[in-house]
């Protein structure tokens, strides 16, 4: 070992730190200079990123885009057509709400019964449960499909033993991955219209039942040939559309809330749906579209609580959105120029679990009628 005076020790210090230094600045340079093949690859892949989530984002207008690839997956847009797709400042091709009916291809349709589809969420499989054992009982003939919304595994053994093929129940597991990100947020439903609209695409026709409702009669004749005649069947609730839908959801399908005030809206847990060209197109498109558009279904601000159930007049805003069913029936009066007698049920066809607990509770007031529709009311 060389004995090294402090001085010594000192100078090697300063010449190590003196390297580091010009070592970094010759990077720096370099890399300010000239872009290495690395740093441009990053870069255009930023750009590119932005260029798909700019293909997802609404328009000033609020418009209604969504990129055709979930739409052509969906039965909703044709797999070759761009005669009516546009293309926007960045490249991306655009299928906007109006250029539409030239590339909907014929939807699916069928001459035999609806299949009953529902869709079972995590930790309330009892729920299915009273479904399945209602539709055995009333609806023997009926063929089921049972979506797996992220099921437990325990959950999922339940739910494939109960619904088998010995009376032609079939389990489906719901593919979030094929959709974007916020579906899987199942609080805000978007995957309602979305499974609506794969079993329309798959049978033409659906009965679909959530959302703790089931059968109570086994007589659909009625309701069937009025969903024949319409192309859809829906219940009613007291409250009308503008009570529980965000304001701006109405901006993207070029409505007003005024329009709404005094329209009786349907519920989104129980509806009668038949694959027509009116409905394919005016209806399930703007749907789905809007369900595929964290902005239009979940606007910023949106929630599902802390309503106001003692608002006056009953058709302002509660505070309260609900999502997928506030979207469905802005389409539906849309679709149907708010003649809501043709589209609107009054058969008693479906029960509500909810509804029967707060019957057993005694429980009544505007806080319920809000959740409950009028047509489920049940007399004991
Ligand atoms: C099929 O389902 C029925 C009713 O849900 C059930 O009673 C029966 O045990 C199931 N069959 C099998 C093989 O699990
Ligand atoms: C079903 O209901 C309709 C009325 O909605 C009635 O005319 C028909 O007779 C009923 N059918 C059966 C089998 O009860
Ligand atoms: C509900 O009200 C009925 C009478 O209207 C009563 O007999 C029953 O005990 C009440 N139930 C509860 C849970 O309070």
């Amino acid at each position: 070992m060389i004995a090294r005076s402090p001085w010594d020790r000192l100078k090697t210090k300063n010449f190590y730190m003196i390297l580091v230094l010009v070592a970094v600045s010759t990077v720096a340079v370099w890399i300010l200079s000239s872009p290495s093949p690395n740093l441009q690859t990053i870069v255009s892949k930023t750009q590119s990123g932005i260029k798909m989530a700019s293909s997802l984002q609404i328009k000033e207008h609020q418009e209604l885009i969504v990129d055709p690839t979930y739409l052509r997956r969906l039965g909703l847009a044709a797999g070759n057509s761009v005669t009516s797709v546009s293309v926007d400042a960045v490249g991306n091709q655009l299928v906007g709400l109006d250029d539409v009916p030239d590339i909907l291809p014929s939807p699916k349709v069928t001459s035999g019964l609806p299949v009953i589809a529902s869709a079972v969420r995590p930790d309330l499989f009892k729920e299915a449960a009273v479904l399945m054992k209602s539709v055995q009982s009333f609806l023997p003939e009926y063929k089921v499909i049972m979506y797996d919304l992220g099921l437990s595994t325990s959950e999922q053994v339940l739910l494939t033993k109960y619904c088998n093929s010995t009376w032609n129940c079939e389990t489906t597991q719901f593919k979030f991955d094929k959709y974007p990100a916020h579906i899987k947020y199942l609080n805000i439903w978007s995957y309602r219209p979305l499974c609506i609209q794969e079993t329309l695409n798959k049978y033409g026709a659906v009965i679909w039942v959530d959302d703790g409702h089931y059968f109570i009669n086994g007589n659909l004749s009625n309701t069937l040939s009025r969903a024949r005649e319409f192309g859809i069947q829906g219940w009613t609730i007291k409250d009308p559309t503008s009570s529980f839908t965000h304001l701006t959801m109405f901006k993207f399908f070029n409505m007003d809330q005024g329009s709404y005030y005094f329209q009786h809206a349907v519920e989104s847990s129980h509806l009668v749906v038949y694959n027509t060209e009116k409905i394919a197109r005016d209806l399930m498109l703007p749907w789905v579209k809007c369900a595929l558009l964290e902005e239009c279904i979940s606007p910023p601000g949106a929630q599902n609580s802390g309503c106001n159930y003692f608002r006056r007049p009953l058709y302002k805003y509660s505070g309260c959105h609900r999502y997928d069913m506030s979207a469905l029936n802005i389409i539906l009066g849309k679709a149907f120029k708010f003649e809501e007698e043709l589209y609107t049920s009054k058969d008693k066809v479906f029960g509500s679990l909810l509804h029967d607990q707060m019957l057993a509770e005694n429980k009544t007031g505007p806080e319920y009628d809000m959740r409950l529709g009028v047509n489920q009311q049940v007399k004991i």
